[in-house]
């Protein structure tokens, strides 16, 4: 499952972020990259513990944690500190999988990668190319959001980056351990949770539909019950 979280950062947020990460300083990212994917790997980071990438990080992780589409889509448990991209001149990722398992170089956090996770910065009209493809089970999904959405994937998927052949992509990137590690499970459990609001806000003062909420919202807690790791 591939979902597009909107506006997950304001319109201000973005244009501080934007101001720290054009007068910041890049460096290759093959730095990160595994064996394998730094030879497909050709792109931009900010330095992990660069301090601009610090405080855009938390800005990130908190808006996120009062974020409930979030929330109901990824059901997170440990959230790897956000990273950030940059390209341009022709620069791409080709086609790869990210590395099961994160440990982060400084800080004592080590994560199973369940989602993946891009949060764009820079909007689609001020680059070409620089599209984040998606292999998933209906084909290549082809993503390239406003500034301040973000779109979460199963970290299973293999995925690439188009290269960027005018201006630049500005994006931040990061994984999350989710309590369920089942992509079909967290669906199941996704589907189930809009259902329920759904029937909410569709059927108030119905006590018909009332009794069904609360019957549904057992059957929700009581899957995430059998299926959460913690
Ligand atoms: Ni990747």
């Amino acid at each position: 499952m591939l979902i597009a979280i909107p506006d997950v950062l304001t319109a201000e947020q973005v244009a501080h972020a934007r101001q720290l990460l054009d007068s910041t300083e890049w460096v290759d990212g093959k730095g990160t990259a595994g064996y394998q994917s730094a030879k497909a790997k050709d792109n931009m980071q900010l330095p992990e513990d660069s301090p601009a990438a610090r405080e855009l990080g938390e800005m990130i992780l908190s808006a996120l944690s009062k974020n409930p589409l979030f929330h109901a889509a990824a059901l997170p448990q440990r959230i790897f500190p956000p990273l950030f991209n940059r390209y341009s001149g022709g620069q791409s990722f080709g086609t790869h999988v990210d590395n099961a398992i994160r440990q982060h170089p400084t800080m004592p956090i080590r994560i199973r990668t369940d989602l993946s996770a891009t949060l764009f910065f820079a909007g689609p009209e001020e680059y070409d190319g620089g599209e984040l493809c998606i292999e998933d089970t209906y084909g290549v999904q082809r993503v390239k959001l406003p500034p301040g959405h973000l779109v979460l994937y199963p970290s299973t998927s293999l995925h690439h980056v188009t290269p960027v052949t005018r201006g630049a992509r500005i994006c931040s990137f990061f994984w999350l351990q989710s309590m369920i590690r089942d992509n079909g499970q967290r669906s199941l459990l996704f589907d189930l949770d809009l259902a329920i609001q759904r029937l909410g806000r569709d059927l108030k003062n119905n006590p018909v539909a009332e009794q069904t909420g609360v019957q549904l919202t057992g059957v929700y807690h009581n899957l995430l019950r059998q299926w959460a790791e913690m």
